[in-house]
């Protein structure tokens, strides 16, 4: 008689793909930061560092990708998954992320799924799993091939928001900058071409250091003694434009985790830092520590705290939907709802009337928000100046944003996109305009 074949009983899933099947579940339907869902994780913690590089890796590149991936995925369903199977279909993504765009060996990537759904509760369906993933690594290619990968990776909402403000062919540029992975951006205290030829970093206009392949920051030349932080080319922008500040006195509104304190404190300035989040001022501490830079730390709610003395200049770097940033976090594109902006927007609004109240006359107030959506950047701003409040808005000029014209709006605010700079890796998206209170 011939031997009966038997199935080989699945392996055990690797660590990694467990972690990231568990923290994409949590940013989906948990609405949980993907920094949060995974640093929750005991097993994450526990991991070693090519592992926890690879965890990491899978999650990142599932969420940049998901439309295309679900959109493959579905092309090969015969019936459409019930959404009592959410975690299968959480299963197929992780490993079509691996066959489609990390180069995992099909074995592995479709052996690491197949496990995975063996421990689950529908391990029933691993024959499924099995099937379309070795289809999935077959045809992939050619799927992709056919794919509009930009609007297929941008939801339907933010696609409608950007193409009303910035018209179709920037909101396409838009989307497809969130495609690659960004390069990793420091701010240094001085020296920044010693620096810059130190770390083998491009020096770019205004003095952020720019790395196209950094791996882990904490094992690069200069973290351990404090001479830069980790801080976006756009994201350093705002703090600049309040122009000089040695020797002045200024509050910084919302500034945790500290990358634009610490600008203004190594410029020579005595910064007031407040943030109503004391998990997020203790990065803070921990960050200017490293840095061995100084504030007065303040915990407090910005939109009723009020400054014994008042301040010469105000930084309210704002809460916002932060979708200017979706290339570094792209569980935002999946997060974040329409309802959301309008929201923040409201929120956005106290804090101005707060901040411009913290200010002397004449002093600058700098309102700045990560943000692509207009209702938090100028629309607010216009909102602010038409309601009668005490400020006027003063222009920004190209030569203090490192020369960038194309950052600039007609009415001299900064708008920076991630479609910007695309030669050497984009920026994030940011607004800001900067005012004087005058009376
Ligand atoms: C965009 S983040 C700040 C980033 C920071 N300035 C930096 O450069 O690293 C906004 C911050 O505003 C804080 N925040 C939100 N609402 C606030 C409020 N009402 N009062 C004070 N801080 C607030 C949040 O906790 C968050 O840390």
């Amino acid at each position: 008689m011939p031997p009966t074949r038997k199935s080989r009983p699945p392996a055990p899933p690797s660590a990694s793909r467990a972690v990231a099947l568990s923290a994409l579940d949590a940013v989906l339907r948990k609405g949980r930061h993907l920094a949060e869902a995974l640093d929750r994780q005991a097993a994450f913690a526990a991991m070693t560092g090519r592992d926890r590089a690879f965890a990491r890796l899978l999650l990142l590149t599932t969420l940049r990708r998901l439309g295309q991936i679900d959109s493959a995925i579905d092309g090969l369903l015969e019936k459409p998954l019930p959404a009592r199977r959410a975690p299968v279909r959480d299963i197929l993504r992780l490993g079509a992320a691996q066959l489609l765009f990390l180069g995992t060996p099909a074995h592995a990537a479709v052996d690491g799924a197949v496990a995975l759904t063996a421990k689950s509760r529908h391990a029933a369906l691993k024959g499924l799993v099995n099937a379309l993933l070795r289809r999935l690594a077959t045809q992939g290619a050619a799927l992709l091939g056919k794919q509009d990968a930009a609007r297929l990776n941008c939801s339907d909402w933010l696609w409608q928001s950007w193409s009303d403000c910035y018209g179709e062919q920037c909101c396409r540029a838009i989307a497809g900058a969130h495609l690659a992975e960004p390069p990793t951006d420091l701010s240094v205290k001085q020296a920044a071409p010693a620096w810059a030829a130190r770390l083998g970093a491009e020096l770019m206009a205004g003095g952020t250091l720019r790395l196209q392949r950094a791996g882990a920051v904490e094992a690069l030349d200069g973290y351990e003694e404090g001479a830069w932080w980790v801080q976006d080319i756009a994201a350093a922008l705002p703090a600049v434009l309040l122009g000089t500040v040695a020797g002045q006195h200024i509050i910084e509104i919302g500034a945790a985790p500290g990358g634009k304190t610490a600008q203004l404190a190594s410029a020579g300035a005595h910064v007031r830092a407040l943030d109503r989040s004391p998990a997020r001022l203790a990065r803070l501490r921990h960050n200017l520590d490293r840095l061995g830079l100084t504030a007065e730390i303040i915990e407090a709610d910005g939109e009723t705290w009020r400054p014994k003395d008042l301040a010469d200049a105000v930084l309210l770097d704002a809460p916002c939907s932060a979708t200017g940033t979706i290339r570094r976090h792209p569980d935002i594109m999946w997060r974040r709802q329409a309802k959301d902006v309008t929201a923040l927007a409201a929120r956005q609004a106290r804090l101005l009337e707060a901040a411009l109240e913290m200010v002397k006359p004449g002093g600058l107030l700098v309102y700045a928000v990560c943000s692509l959506e207009p209702a938090e950047g100028p629309w607010r701003i216009e909102k602010f100046l038409a309601s009668g409040a005490a400020a006027e808005r003063v222009a920004i000029a190209a030569s203090e944003v490192g020369g960038r014209a194309e950052a600039l709006t007609p009415a001299g605010d900064l708008r920076t996109l991630p479609c910007h700079l695309a030669e050497s890796g984009g920026m994030d998206g940011f607004y800001a305009a900067r005012l004087r209170r005058t009376f």
